[in-house]
């Protein structure tokens, strides 16, 4: 017998207040009209002053526990991934472990930025598969809001704050790709590019929380050409091919590189779910955010293939596949 961590739940969380692209026009040399053609955001949704990292991950965690018909009680692990986490310590996963009243089990947090719920995922999946958790939480939740320089347009219209979380559990499976649950993962980083995208500040240089620092334009070529390749080693390590792809759930940074990656693989747009325009780049929310939208939506029918991709600061970048 094979063991395939299989998705029960999931749900997202959004905070109210929503920013809309013409916010920017007041005090930035920036227009809607920029933002929109040369990124695919719309719009996106910023924290409260008094809302952290943790109370976006409680909700959406609460979200997808209910989707699966669990209870916290329920669960063996929480995996969170943020990069701007409540505090330096302790995790914004144990922070989510309390407030769910959940005293058993772990809870720790992942860090890879942009690539951090594909992570998740990854070590998730391994937990299961190695018969050390039978149900994860596995949840992305940001607040790049509280890392954004807002006197620089290049990085400040790009990002916005939320949660989304799936709750996997262990199933039975045959060992083929005819499984349900996670077929295949495939992760990646080359910290020799850690300065396309990084934030200038930390504990133990600076002593503060910096703001996000980023060279788009270089980032954007690693992007093209780092997103295919991990799409296609893990479609091949599940022993399946780019012609049996249903949906990409991508993570949400650029519509040219949502865009440019489908054309890659051969998939038509009607076949990705695209969230940017609604929630700007998410960092480590943006795919369990647009996995929300996509089933909340009906989009996925049991049996099919998704890929989930994303890239990076770190550079950080890997895929997962999965039936659902
Ligand atoms: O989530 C992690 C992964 N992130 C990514 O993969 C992001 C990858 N990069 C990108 O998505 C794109 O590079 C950006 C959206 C960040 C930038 O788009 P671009 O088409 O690469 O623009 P650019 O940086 O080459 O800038 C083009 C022009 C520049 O002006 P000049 O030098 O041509 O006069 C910029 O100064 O656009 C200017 N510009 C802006 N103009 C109006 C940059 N930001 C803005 C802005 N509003 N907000």
């Amino acid at each position: 017998m094979t063991v395939r961590a299989v998705v029960r739940g999931v749900g997202h969380y959004l905070p109210k207040r929503v920013v809309p692209n013409s916010e920017f026009e007041a005090s930035l040399d920036t227009s809607d009209e920029w933002i929109r053609t040369r990124t695919g955001i719309e719009r996106r949704h910023f924290a409260a002053d008094d809302e952290t990292t943790s109370d976006l991950a409680v909700h959406a965690a609460r979200a997808a526990l209910a989707d699966a018909g669990l209870t916290a009680d329920d669960i063996d692990a929480i995996i969170l991934a943020t990069s701007t986490a409540d505090l330096t310590f302790p995790s914004a996963a144990t922070m989510v472990q309390s407030e769910l009243g959940m005293t058993k089990g772990f809870a720790f947090d992942v860090q890879a930025v942009c690539a951090g719920f594909v992570y998740a995922m990854a070590n998730a999946n391994a937990l299961i598969v190695s018969g050390q958790a039978s149900r994860v939480l596995v949840i992305g939740a940001e607040t790049f809001s509280r890392i954004l320089d807002f006197t620089d347009r290049a990085t400040c219209v790009l990002f916005g704050d939320g949660a989304g979380a799936v709750v996997l559990e262990a199933a039975e499976g045959k060992g083929t790709s005819a499984d349900r649950g996670i077929l295949a993962t495939d992760l990646n980083s080359d910290g020799s590019h850690r300065d396309l995208l990084y934030v200038d500040g930390g504990v133990s240089t600076t002593g503060t929380a910096g703001v996000v620092r980023m060279q788009g334009p270089e980032l954007f070529k690693h992007a093209v050409v780092k997103l295919a390749q991990t799409a296609t080693t893990s479609l091949k390590k599940a022993g399946l091919g780019e012609q049996d792809l249903d949906w990409i759930v991508p993570h949400q940074a650029n519509i040219r590189i949502i865009a440019g990656t489908a054309k890659k693989l051969g998939l038509s747009m009607d076949h990705v779910i695209v969230t940017l325009q609604e929630h700007g780049n998410t960092s480590a929310a943006s795919i369990p955010l647009a996995l929300s939208v996509g089933k909340s939506e009906g989009k996925f029918k049991p049996g099919q293939i998704l890929l989930m991709e994303a890239i990076g600061g770190g550079l950080a970048w890997g895929s997962v596949v999965l039936r659902w």
